[in-house]
């Protein structure tokens, strides 16, 4: 049922309560936890602090696991809330508790083992099967209005428009302006879930970086959650169900945030960059919010692009692409990978916004540039609800 405002107020005050609490177990766990990382020597070197890497120290890695579980602790406890209040909203929130759990047990599995690149781009689609499998939502998508036209021109369907049919779409509505996607709405999730995971771990390799752009995103997603609470639309419920996860998924977050922020007292590993990744998401799909999702995801995704020709080894691609640590001047600068070719070797600058970013603005030390980066991360979050708020109406009525 539709929940009225006052409960919904209470509802997020217990929300803020129990990320709270997250945020103080996350915090008093981390030291703990990092002793025990070390002691079992699943750690890392921290290559952005001195010359070689003999030098530098040996820092505890995947604490990501400490707020992983917490977080998935605050979600069983919001599970018993939820089962009096939205009973319909308890398949989602199970099969949301299974795939986050799923991917944060994969990204330990490979901080410890360390897969190859193809299993890390394959893992994440298993575990997003769980929430696949529950999606009851819509499979339709709104076709943006400069778009229609290929598909139908005066009530007819254009050429293009047969031939999407025949193969992808199942059946457009009489104007064009909806498409339903059948099975391959299922396909784009599953990518969804994919890209978020490990777009999030290779725009990586500097102090604070991977929790910091998880935060600043999830500020975004709840502040749209809870503008779209605010208007009394039908999507209400699933709003307040992505800000439960948002929640207690930020106060975990600052925690480990404050550990790994320069210079870092622990790594976070690829546990938390899959757990971040894949709880993003899980809100976009089951929030029904995933095309406002990726707005945020902007830098991400220019990382993403840019890299693609080391990803599909277009260009050689090391195995870290991270900046280069000059003792001399104590900042970071751009890293190169050496290729031979027959006319000779030749150096050249590893496709990464991080190293683009020491392009343009020259040497930073490594506090400063991860500043930077983040302070792209929220000019583009700013811009995607500018985006989502002001433009959107235009292109999709
Ligand atoms: C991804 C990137 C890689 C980048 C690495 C750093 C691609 C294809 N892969 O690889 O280029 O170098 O992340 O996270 O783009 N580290 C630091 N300082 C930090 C964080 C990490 O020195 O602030 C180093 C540590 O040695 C740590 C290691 O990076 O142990 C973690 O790397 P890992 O997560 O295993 O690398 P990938 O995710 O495979
Ligand atoms: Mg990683």
């Amino acid at each position: 049922g539709t929940a009225t405002a006052s409960t919904v107020g209470t509802q997020l005050l217990l929300f803020i309560a129990l990320g709270t609490l997250g945020h103080v177990g996350t915090n008093k766990l981390i030291p703990s936890i990092k002793y025990y990382m070390l002691k079992r020597g699943i750690t890392g070197k921290d290559l952005g602090k001195k010359g070689t890497s003999k030098e530098n120290n040996d820092i505890p890695e995947a604490l990501g696991i400490v707020p992983g579980a917490i977080f998935l602790i605050c979600l069983m406890f919001c599970l018993v809330g939820f089962a009096t209040n939205h009973p319909s909203k308890l398949l989602d929130l199970n099969s949301a508790l299974l795939s986050i759990c799923f991917m944060l047990f994969l990204g330990f599995t490979d901080d410890v083992l360390e897969w190859p690149w193809r299993y890390k781009l394959f893992l994440p689609s298993v575990a997003s099967l769980p929430l696949l499998c529950c999606y009851e939502g819509s499979r339709s998508v709104v076709v943006p209005i400069p778009l229609r036209f290929l598909l139908m021109i005066d009530g007819e369907l254009t050429t293009f428009g047969k031939l999407l049919c025949y193969f992808v779409v199942v059946d457009t509505n009489a104007d064009g302006s909806i498409i339903n996607l059948g099975v391959f709405y299922l396909v784009y999730m599953g990518l969804l879930a994919v890209f978020c995971t490990n777009a999030i771990n290779i725009y990586a390799g500097i102090n604070g970086l991977e929790v910091g752009q998880s935060y600043i995103i999830g500020c975004a997603v709840l502040f749209h959650n809870l503008v779209e609470i605010q208007c009394d639309s039908l999507s209400r419920e699933n709003h307040v169900f992505s800000a439960m996860i948002m929640f207690s998924f930020l106060g975990v977050t600052l925690a480990l945030l404050r550990h790994n922020w320069f210079p870092a007292s622990v790594f976070v590993g690829d546990t938390y960059c899959y757990f971040s990744g894949m709880t993003f998401a899980v809100v976009g799909i089951l929030g029904h919010f995933s095309k406002t999702l990726l707005l945020f995801f902007i830098p991400q995704l220019l990382n993403f692009l840019y890299s693609i020709p080391q990803l599909f080894k277009l260009v050689p691609c090391p195995k870290h692409r991270l900046p280069k640590y000059n003792a001399k001047t104590g900042r970071m600068e751009p890293s190169t990978t050496t290729t031979t070719t027959p006319e000779g070797t030749k150096e050249r600058v590893n496709m990464t916004l991080i190293n683009a970013c020491l392009q343009m603005f020259g040497p930073l030390s490594e506090e400063v540039l991860c500043v930077v980066l983040l302070t792209f991360q929220i000019i583009c979050c700013i811009l995607g609800l500018y985006f989502r708020y002001n433009v959107a109406q235009l292109i999709f009525d």
